[in-house]
C-alpha cells in the first residue's frame, strides 16, 4: 500500500468499511446529532441486502468497495469483526491511498498490529458502545504514535456527537472493552431478569419489563445528576429489616457481584486474545 499524507480531492468526510450494528449505532446517531449530513457519509459491506437498508434508512451512500471507501472518505472508520481485519488490510496492499485519518473499533486489535498493517496513517483505536445509537454512548480513544492533535479533535467530533468520550492510554483499551464496550449486554441480562423476577412475583410481562427497564434508567439517572456513589445510593434505599435489605441478602448469596467482576474479565481476556 503507498500512503500519502494529505488527502486531495477527498469527496465524503467520513467513511466506515463494515455497516453492521456498531456502524449503525455510530452513523445513525451521527445524523441524529446533525454532526453530519447523510451526504458526507459512505459505507461499505459485503453484503447488498445490508447496504441497500443502510441506503434507503439513512439516505447514505454506500458501495460493496472498501477500497472506494478509503479512496474517497477522509477519515475512515474500521467497523469489522476483529477475524476480518488481516483480510481487509489485505485488500488494499498494493493500492495507493491518500489516508488522513483511520478510527479502528476492532475489539482487541493493537495499535501495533493497525500501525504496521495500515502504513503511516494516522490511526486511533477507538472503543464505542451501542448506547451510541441514542446519543447516550461512551467513547474511549487511544491515539497512534502518529496522530496528531487535530485527528484526536475529529475523532472527538464524532464520538461526543453520539455520548462521551474519553481519550485514554491504549494499555486500557481491553479492560474498556470488558466494561464499556460489553456492558450493555451484561445490563441488558440484568434488566431480563429484574423483569423475570416480576413475572415471578405475579406481574404481568409488560408491566414487569416496563418496572425494570425505567427502575434501571432512573438509577443511573440519580447517581449521574446527585453524583452519588452507589454504596450510599443503596444505603439510602434499605431500611432496617425491609424488604430491600432482604433482596440484597439474596444477591450477595447468589454471587450477584463475583458474577459481573466475572463477566468484566471474562470479556477484557477475550479482548486480549482477540489482539494475538
Ligand atoms: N457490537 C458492539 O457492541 C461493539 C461495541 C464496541 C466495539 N465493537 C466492535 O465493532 C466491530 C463491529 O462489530 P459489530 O457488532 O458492528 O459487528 P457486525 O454487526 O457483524 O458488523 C460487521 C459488518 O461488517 C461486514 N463485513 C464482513 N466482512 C467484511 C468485509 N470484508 N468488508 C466489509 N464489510 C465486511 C459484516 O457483514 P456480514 O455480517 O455479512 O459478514 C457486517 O455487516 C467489531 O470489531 C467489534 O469488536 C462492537
Amino acid at each position: 500500500m503507498t500512503v500519502s499524507q494529505s488527502a486531495p480531492g477527498k469527496t465524503k468526510q467520513l467513511g466506515i468499511i463494515g455497516g453492521g450494528v456498531m456502524a449503525e449505532a455510530i452513523l445513525s446517531g451521527l445524523l441524529a446529532q446533525k454532526a453530519y449530513a447523510a451526504a458526507d457519509l459512505v459505507v461499505s459491506d459485503v453484503t447488498a441486502q445490508r447496504l441497500d437498508y443502510l441506503a434507503t434508512t439513512y439516505g447514505i451512500a454506500t458501495t460493496l468497495s472498501n477500497l472506494e471507501v478509503v479512496q474517497t472518505a477522509a477519515t475512515v472508520v474500521l467497523a469489522v469483526k476483529p477475524q476480518t481485519f488481516s483480510s481487509i488490510a489485505a485488500e488494499f496492499a498494493g493500492s495507493e491511498i491518500a489516508c488522513d485519518l483511520w478510527l479502528s473499533i476492532l475489539a482487541g486489535v493493537p495499535l501495533s498490529k493497525l500501525e504496521a498493517a495500515l502504513g503511516s496513517c494516522a490511526i486511533i483505536r477507538v472503543m464505542p458502545n451501542t448506547p451510541a445509537l441514542v446519543g447516550a454512548g461512551i467513547t474511549a480513544l487511544a491515539p497512534g504514535k502518529s496522530a496528531q492533535p487535530h485527528h484526536i479533535a475529529t475523532a472527538e467530533k464524532i464520538f461526543a456527537a453520539v455520548g462521551e468520550v474519553l481519550t485514554v492510554s491504549e494499555t486500557w483499551m481491553d479492560a474498556i472493552t470488558g466494561l464499556s464496550g460489553s456492558g450493555p449486554a451484561f445490563v441488558a441480562i440484568a434488566i431480563e431478569a429484574l423483569t423475570d423476577g416480576g413475572v415471578a412475583a405475579g406481574l404481568p410481562r409488560p408491566i414487569a419489563a416496563k418496572l425494570a427497564v425505567q427502575t434501571v434508567r432512573g438509577t443511573t439517572e440519580l447517581m449521574i445528576q446527585k453524583d452519588l456513589h452507589p454504596a450510599l445510593l443503596k444505603d439510602q434505599v434499605t431500611s432496617p429489616g425491609g424488604t430491600t435489605i432482604a433482596g440484597v441478602a439474596s444477591l450477595e448469596a447468589s454471587g450477584f457481584r463475583s458474577a459481573l467482576i466475572g463477566a468484566v474479565q471474562a470479556a477484557y481476556r477475550r479482548s486480549q486474545e482477540l489482539g494475538q
